[in-house]
């Protein structure tokens, strides 16, 4: 039997995916828009094995020396998704495996550690059941494992989801390669706390907004408008439309039954300490997912002024620097 090494990267939407429209399918209202982060990824090596009776997953967290079992519910997911990528590859032989996944970064804090991990194991779970699959139709699948937004880190460098029509026109293509414009995502890490509510509750929810069909009735007017500032690399202006846009999200999440406040005390200091240094010329932009973790975005030129202030800033006890990368890739 084989043994595949995976590499697979998480990803910061400027363009957030917030709410579905099909929950089987995965399937989101609105097109949105991601970068790659280099130091932000999942390393994964599976193991398959003629004993069909033995499957498991073992996770090595950010930081931490050893592997440990995974959680009955994280294992859920991962035979839901290898009986969704067998119905998807039409395979009908069973294989038994052994997933080591690690995390260069802490899971499940708003730094999209499942779209990694997801993203890596529909590479993987290919390759074990020997079929090339192409980005888009690699990108399907990964939307599939229900972290719609693993679609997403498939292609490389930037990357857009178009929603679609169906489940087979939903799916992620590059839209610039990593070296196209070199931003940087400097992960202020607040807390490595793993949150209460999942997205995928989340996303069920977001109809309950009152805020929720004006975000998307205005979203293709910001769609248009950061695209038009991402292919003129105008900061300014796709900083201030990335910006608007995750308050948009947070505000649907917050004004949801029941509410999600991922905000803690901290990201409210952080996002006006970045907002101070950019009214003292120092320009970078915020966004934050599903997780208190602040994610700044500026430019290559001025990353180590924002490490250099932002390492010794209470409550913030790690950094992680992010250039944009290319997507899920075999490493064996
Ligand atoms: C807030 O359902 O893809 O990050 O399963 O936790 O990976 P996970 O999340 P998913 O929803 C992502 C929601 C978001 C916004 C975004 O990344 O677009």
């Amino acid at each position: 039997m084989r043994t595949v090494k995976i590499k697979s990267p998480a990803n910061i939407a400027f363009i957030k995916y917030w709410g579905q429209r099909d929950s089987q399918f995965v399937l989101p209202y609105n097109d949105s828009f991601s970068m790659n982060l280099s130091d932000c990824y999942v390393l994964l090596e599976i193991e398959s094995l003629e004993n069909i009776g033995i499957k498991k997953l073992y996770i090595k967290n950010y930081q931490k020396e050893n592997f440990e079992i995974a959680e009955k519910e994280s294992m859920k997911k991962v035979i839901n998704f290898y009986q969704q990528a067998k119905n998807f590859l039409k395979i009908k032989k069973e294989i038994g495996f052994i997933i080591k996944s690690q995390n260069s970064f802490p899971k499940k804090a708003g730094i999209a550690s499942s779209a990694a991990f997801f993203s890596g194991l529909a590479l993987g779970l290919t390759k074990l059941f020997n079929i090339d699959l192409d980005k888009k139709k690699l990108s399907i699948l990964a939307r599939l494992s229900g972290s719609g937004s693993a679609c997403r880190s498939i292609p490389d460098g930037f990357s857009w989801w178009h929603k679609g029509k169906d489940s087979l026109s939903s799916f992620a293509t590059s839209i610039a390669k990593p070296s196209y414009w070199q931003l940087v995502d400097l992960v202020l890490i607040l807390s490595k706390k793993e949150k209460k509510t999942s997205s995928q509750e989340g996303h069920l929810k977001a109809l309950t907004s009152p805020l929720f069909l004006p975000r998307i009735k205005h979203i293709n007017d910001r769609i248009r408008r950061i695209k038009k500032a991402f292919f003129k690399k105008d900061f300014t202006s796709f900083g201030e439309i990335l910006e608007e846009e995750a308050i948009s999200m947070h505000s649907v999440m917050m004004t949801q039954k029941p509410p999600l406040y991922y905000w803690s005390k901290k990201t409210v200091e952080v996002i006006k300490e970045i907002v101070k240094l950019r009214q003292k010329g120092l320009e970078s932009y915020f966004t934050i997912d599903a997780g208190e973790n602040v994610h700044l975005i500026c430019q290559k030129k001025d990353c180590d002024k924002f490490f250099n202030y932002f390492k010794n800033f209470p409550g913030i006890f790690d950094i992680i620097i992010n250039s944009v990368c290319q997507g899920t890739r075999l490493l064996k």
